[in-house]
């Protein structure tokens, strides 16, 4: 039905070689294809897999290699640390049962192999006449993602056919081109689509119109066990071997609802583990107890995807809350057309505890540039259910074959900061094997795609060290405190080049307005001084307050940090985020506008006795805020970014008492080329390090966790991280509370004003979170994700104590306490090294916070 020229090669090889087909349909047939290995075996989670070659086609164009490193990041040697090479197109060939969807998975692993550059691989790959992949650039892929592995997966409709192939085609437009491939994973399994689906958004003449899925061969985008965990590829069920990720960082906006489990069986119908395991099925986020805010917001997820294909988008529901009918009906938006305007689980489902699922298509037509898909959940008030609230349990996004049965979108975009870089980067190793561990440098992806769970490892880092010492790095290695900031000797000449997405993000102020606002910078404006320059209140248009940072005209490193900090900024919105309104560059001044938080710092009001004492839920709901904040730049923007100073006097409250995330943009772009060296530079703030970080100096997200667990310990204590009027023993709060966390003495610390007025279990848990958060390794620290969730839960449990049966993440599900979940716990925060963002202090600041003394008495903790 689809016939094109590699099917014709095809056949004629197959005439030749069909004797060395063994695989013999079985029932629910799986296969596990270790590709360029000769002798296969186990991976990390004890699954099989056998050398690819008997089921080559033809290998003569083919070669068996081996990656030359081994990035921290792959969840195990097999399949990765081997791959095939294809010089001219090859095809594998699979018996299979023609009746039966098939689930095909394709693992790449981009790295460096012996005699190839990798950043010269692309390629098509076809799978019984549907086009998968075309112009596949894995390296770009995971550039763009910063991961270092892609795993792309395909449910193919049945083909009625005996023998599925797989091709592999080198790109024709380039020479000197190749195609690979490190695993392969055939399962087949029973139908899981239907025929009739609605579609969404359509009206008029084509309304009605319904799509059959059961003829689809479709690619998986996303999928999601909301309100849950990670469940790893072993904890699938059907033995499927899916991955459902969780959903927390694809949440738009700041309203997200609270999460939940059920504390009752879920009733198994056959097709149920078909569908999801019960883990998707017992964990749900809803919309919160609250009907008079449910009635304002809609809890709402968006999805990139590609332009111009039809989606299949499926939700999975359950619910464990209520029995009846009209107890909690809602409507379903899906790219803000009504998909279903009142649905009610219960009624839909037969029952409680009953799994079910509902599927709608829609098509992303690229119009406007539209390559989003948005979900968004609303309770139906107009039926006057008796919960004013929206529930779902998991979701999945499915890409349709167009008319030509093709799947293959564009590579994703690489951004202008990342290209640069990365000409940064080569520009240093050049004289070395291309790598893309280098090539990626430090700059990282958002949760963007299907198949995330990657990390880069610091190869930069290391492979600085290991050639120039200490001296050379566009990372910050870990200095000390009195060497001075990176020089950039590149100077301004002129203009600074801020691209123009940045720019059309933001206002362009004049200098008039800027010096009107501040009162031609009046020194009694004057709010703050940071590493950039000062920080001026103001006012603009009459009467907007903002802050106005001012860009130190006699600092070298002002023009790029402004840059950087424009370009970063400008694409990052959040509720929890301090955002940038615009800036001004005009002659030799350059500013900075962000909007003006009202109440100040979290810690002014934490342990300053002039201001009002915070309520404990108060703090519960800034801190949630910060939370908030921190793991959507960890997870939810388009490059990940780990903000490397989280202190208290860096988390800002709004009039409202809306906790924002500040100063997370002065991102390092390493050193300009004219200079031989970078001097290294302190970064973040004693009392709030990473221990791990000074060891290891690697920095990851988790970095930022510990950070926020001395935050936590902060706000239960009311006193300051570093404290040099203390006892030595006292002086570092995050090593007194864990001292008397162990010891059960927690109590004679917290702060007297919460004493006697706290539900003693919320006090419990969220000890019990801070200690998880400072633990000693990275990896057994809970991700940003699992604090928010805590966190939601602890306040739930402080205003609704009768709620603990429903509250969200038991305890348990951030103890890590064996390698495979370490190992998965990995993998669900997206473990991932990045461009190193964060501000650099200046030296007053530093030693205001900081003095000599306590300075090398945290050094020498090291070993700690
Ligand atoms: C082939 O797949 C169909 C549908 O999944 C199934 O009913 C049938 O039993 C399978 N046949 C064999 C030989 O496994
Ligand atoms: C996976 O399943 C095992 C065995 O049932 C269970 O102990 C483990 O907690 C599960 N892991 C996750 C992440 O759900
Ligand atoms: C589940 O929680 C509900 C509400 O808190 C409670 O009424 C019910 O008894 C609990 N069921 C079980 C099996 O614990
Ligand atoms: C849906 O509406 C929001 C604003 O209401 C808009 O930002 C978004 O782009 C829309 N999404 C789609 C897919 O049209
Ligand atoms: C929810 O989304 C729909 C569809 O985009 C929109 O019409 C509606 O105004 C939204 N409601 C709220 C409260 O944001
Ligand atoms: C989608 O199709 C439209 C109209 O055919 C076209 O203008 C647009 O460039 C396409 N977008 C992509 C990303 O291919
Ligand atoms: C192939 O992909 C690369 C990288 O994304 C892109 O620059 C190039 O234009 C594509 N070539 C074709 C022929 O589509
Ligand atoms: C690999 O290819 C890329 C793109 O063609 C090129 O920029 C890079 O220098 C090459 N690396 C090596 C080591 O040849």
């Amino acid at each position: 039905m689809h016939s094109n020229s590699g099917l014709v090669v095809f056949y004629v090889q197959l005439c030749i070689v069909f004797s060395i087909i063994h695989a013999q349909p079985g029932p629910g047939q799986k296969i596990f294809l270790s590709c360029g290995d000769q002798k296969g075996g186990n991976d990390a989670d004890g699954r099989k897999w056998e050398p690819d070659a008997k089921y080559l086609v033809n290998s003569d164009k083919t070669v068996e290699t081996k990656a030359e490193t081994k990035d921290s990041s792959l969840p195990s040697d097999i399949p990765y640390m081997t791959a095939r090479i294809f010089n001219a197109e090859t095809s594998y060939k699979f018996s299979v049962n023609g009746s039966s969807r098939i689930f095909l998975r394709l693992h790449f692993y981009p790295s460096s192999y012996p005699n190839v550059n990798i950043s010269n691989s692309y390629f098509s790959v076809n799978a019984g006449g549907v086009t998968l992949l075309n112009n596949f650039s894995a390296a770009t892929t995971a550039m763009a993602l910063s991961q270092a592995y892609i795993i792309k997966e395909y449910a193919l409709a049945p083909s009625n056919k005996n023998d599925l192939s797989l091709t592999f085609k080198p790109s024709d437009k380039y020479s000197g081109t190749f195609a690979f491939l490190n695993g392969i994973e055939v399962i087949e399994t029973p139908e899981m689509f239907d025929d009739n689906i609605e579609m969404v958004g359509v009206s008029g003449e084509d309304s009605g119109v319904m799509v059959s899925a059961t003829t689809a061969s479709m690619e998986t985008m996303y999928r999601l066990n909301v309100g849950g965990q990670f469940v790893p590829p072993t904890n699938d069920s059907a033995g499927l071997m899916r991955s459902w990720y969780d959903d927390s960082a694809y949440i738009f906006g700041a309203s997200s609802g609270v999460t939940n489990k059920a504390n009752t069986t879920i009733k198994d119908s056959g097709l149920t583990g078909v569908l999801a395991p019960l883990d998707v099925y017992n964990t749900a986020r809803s919309m919160g107890p609250d009907p008079n805010i449910n009635k304002n917001y809609n809890l709402t997820w968006v999805f990139e995807v590609d332009a111009n294909f039809t989606y299949l988008v499926r939700l999975h529901f359950c619910d464990y809350l209520y029995q009846k009918v009209n107890q909690r009906v809602f409507t379903i938006y899906i790219n803000n057309q009504t998909a279903a305007d009142t649905l009610d689980i219960i009624a839909l489902a037969g029952g409680m505890d009953q799994p079910v699922k509902k599927d709608y298509v829609v098509n992303v037509n690229g119009k406007q540039d539209n390559k989003e898909i948005w979900v968004a959940l609303h309770p139906n008030v107009n039926v006057k259910p008796e919960f004013y609230d929206a529930a779902l349990n998991g979701l999945e996004i499915f890409k349709l074959g167009d008319a030509k049965s093709n799947l293959a979108g564009p590579n994703p975009e690489i951004s202008d900061l990342m290209l640069k870089q990365m000409e940064l980067n080569n520009k240093k190793f050049a004289p070395e094997k291309s790598y893309i561990g280098a090539i990626v440098g430090g700059a990282a992806g958002g949760a963007a795609a299907f198949g995330i769970a990657a990390a880069i490892i610091f190869i930069v880092n290391k492979r600085n060290k290991k050639q120039h010492g200490d001296s050379v790095s566009w990372l910050p290695l870990y200095g000390h405190s009195h060497t001075s900031a990176t020089t950039v000797s590149g100077k301004s000449n002129g203009s600074t080049n801020i691209s123009s997405d940045a720019a059309a993000n933001c206002r362009f102020f004049s200098l008039a307005e800027i010096l009107q606002a501040t009162k031609n910078f009046d020194e009694s404006h004057v709010i703050g001084v940071g590493g950039f320059g000062k920080v001026y209140r103001g006012v603009i248009d009459g009467d907007t307050k903002v802050a106005i940072k001012r860009s130190n005209p006699s600092s070298e490193q002002g023009v790029n940090e402004f840059q950087t900090e424009i370009e970063m900024l400008s694409k990052l919105r959040h509720r929890h985020l301090v955002s940038l309104i615009g800036f001004c560059e005009e002659g030799n001044e350059m500013a900075l506008v962000y909007d003006y938080m009202g109440k100040g710092t979290l810690r002014e009001h934490l342990y300053n006795k002039n201001k009002v004492t915070l309520t404990w839920k108060q703090r519960l709901e800034i801190c949630i805020g910060a939370a908030r904040g921190l793991h959507y730049l960890h997870t939810g923007a388009k490059y990940t970014i780990i903000h490397r100073d989280v202190k208290t006097t860096n988390i800002l409250l709004d009039d409202k008492w809306v906790a924002k995330v500040s100063d997370f943009g002065l991102s390092k772009t390493g050193p300009n080329m004219n200079q031989s060296h970078v001097s290294t530079v302190v970064k973040g703030s004693f009392g709030y390090l990473d221990p791990e970080y000074f060891r290891r100096q690697q920095l990851t997200e988790k970095s930022d966790v510990y950070s926020f667990g001395v935050v936590l310990f902060e706000v239960l204590c009311a006193r300051p991280a570093l404290n040099p009027s203390l006892p030595k023993e006292q002086v570092s709060l995050a090593d007194y509370a864990m001292h008397c966390q162990r010891k059960g003495t927690l109590d004679e610390i917290i702060d007297p004003q919460l004493k006697g007025k706290v539900n003693p279990e919320c006090i419990k848990k969220f000890a019990e979170l801070a200690e998880k958060c400072l633990a000693d390794h990275g990896t057994d620290r809970p991700s940003m994700g699992d604090v928010l969730w805590n966190l939601e839960s602890v306040l739930q449990l402080e205003s609704d104590p009768t709620s603990v049966n429903h509250s969200p993440a038991p305890s348990g599900s951030i103890e890590y306490d064996n390698a495979e979940q370490i190992n998965q716990a990995k993998l669900m925060a997206m473990h991932r090294n990045t461009l190193s963002l964060g501000s650099d202090h200046d030296e007053n600041e530093q030693s205001e916070d900081k003095p000599d003394e306590i300075f090398s008495q945290i050094v020498n903790q090291k070993g700690r």
